[in-house]
């Protein structure tokens, strides 16, 4: 067996893992990231895309926002469409300045791992067997078999960085965890068609046969959901009849509509709605999906990430370089105000688009009047715009020694 000594390992090489790994290395801090899926498998996995205005900056900040800055979609505004009619949300206005910007989640994993790789620091793939132990101690490790060989990964802490799917938060004795979830009756059917967008921003858009989400990947693929039945299969939906419940959901009246083209990715996602707290449990830190799930409606999933691996990279550097724990110790607090503020937004605009199963005609109506309020109160659309573009970060550039934007 091969023992490798290091200060904070990390499982799971996804956005929060690769993300803690790199903003560690930054600040000098050593660190293991050991990933159980192939290097194309996490690149090529496709997920959301939206950035909010502080993880641009972050990214940016790091140093490893070159692919961004050549082909993120900066969007100063997004559209809310009912009724057949869309209505201009203008976030940069309505927000002073900020705004979001599309750029697929896969993209930033491959930046994040060519950064890693440029470090030089040890990113394991395809780790199989991969466990965690001593949680409760002050060397916790990391266990698992890479190409044939044992390894054990020692170090101070542990970042649980692996996904809702993952082993970080299981081992965690049972009566610690408190679990708070909602899953929602219905989920996204999401297609990438080759197809030029046919509008510069999203459209979320709330139609009587139910939620429908046109949104893009660059000037030549177009990336669109509409809502189905949870269980739904997509071999029940050939192409043609996807396109036709699109286009029937999203044509407006003055038709406008997405364009036509060849679907190169389909697939149904679940929604729900998941927050397990405390966020830390002795030496293991949980960042990121390992802790939280929202439904991608309000695209606060990567973010939610971002800002969790930013308050511990904060925690770790003040235990590092001045052996304060006071950051370590508020971490699942800090996190957990800021995730729960997320949820209510991602759970608010699912339940304002979405169309439920049991929905009564008092309950669309009463929808479609959150949805015309929305849209002709600036008061109501300034909240929206300042949630969507995401909420202050709770930790500053400086204390993470990043130059501020
Ligand atoms: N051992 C090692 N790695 C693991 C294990 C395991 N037992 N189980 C899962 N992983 C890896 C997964 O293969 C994945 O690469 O952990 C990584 C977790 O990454 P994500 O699921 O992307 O989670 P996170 O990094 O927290 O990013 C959250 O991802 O799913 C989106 O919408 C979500 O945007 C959000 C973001
Ligand atoms: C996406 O582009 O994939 C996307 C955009 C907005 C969302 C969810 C997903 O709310």
């Amino acid at each position: 067996m091969s023992v490798i000594r290091t200060q904070v390992g990390i499982v799971g090489a996804g956005p929060a893992g690769l993300l803690l790994g790199h903003l560690l290395h930054l600040n000098g801090i050593d660190s293991v990231i050991v990933e159980n899926r192939s290097r194309d498998y996490v690149i090529d996995r496709v997920r959301a895309g939206v950035l909010e205005q502080g993880t641009v900056d972050l990214l940016k900040a790091m140093g490893v926002g070159d692919g961004l800055e050549r082909k993120g979609l900066r969007h100063d505004g997004l559209y809310v469409s009912f009724q057949g009619e869309r209505h201009h949300v203008n976030l940069v206005e309505l927000t002073g300045g900020k705004a979001i910007t599309v750029y697929g989640q896969n993209e930033i994993v491959r930046d994040l791992i060519d950064a890693r790789i440029a470090t030089g620091r040890p990113l394991y793939f395809e780790a199989e067997g991969v466990s965690v132990g001593g949680l409760e101690s002050a060397e916790p490790t990391i266990a698992f078999q890479h190409d044939g060989t044992a390894h054990e990964v020692q170090c101070d802490f542990i970042a649980g960085c692996d996904g809702f799917h993952g082993i970080c938060r299981p081992s965690i004795p049972d009566g610690v965890l408190t679990v708070y979830e909602r899953t929602y009756p219905f989920g996204w059917l999401g297609i990438l068609a080759e197809a030029a967008p046919s509008c510069d921003e999203l459209v979320y858009t709330c139609h009587a046969r139910g939620f429908a989400l046109f949104s893009m990947r660059s000037p030549q693929v177009t990336r669109l959901y509409f809502q189905v039945p949870p269980e739904e299969s997509i071999d029940n939906w050939s192409d043609e009849a996807i396109w036709n419940e699109m286009l029937t959901r999203m044509t407006t009246h003055d038709r406008w509509k997405p364009n036509v083209g060849r679907i190169v990715q389909k697939g149904v996602t679940p929604m729900r709605s998941f927050v397990a707290t405390p966020m830390r449990h002795g030496r293991l830190f949980l960042a990121g999906d390992a802790a939280h799930i929202v439904p991608p409606t309000g695209a606060k999933g990567l973010n939610l990430a971002a800002s969790d691996v930013l308050v511990l990279a904060r925690a770790l550097k003040s235990f590092y370089e001045r052996g304060r724990t006071e950051w370590l110790d508020g971490y699942s607090d800090t996190c957990l105000r800021r995730v729960w503020k997320a949820q209510r937004f991602s759970w608010w605009m699912t339940s304002t688009l979405h169309r439920f199963p049991d929905e009564t005609p008092f309950d669309h109506q009463r929808r479609i009047a959150d949805l015309d309020y929305l849209t002709s109160s600036r008061a109501a659309m300034t909240s929206l715009a300042e949630q969507y573009v995401g909420l202050p970060a709770e930790v500053s550039f400086e204390s993470v020694g990043l130059s501020a934007p």
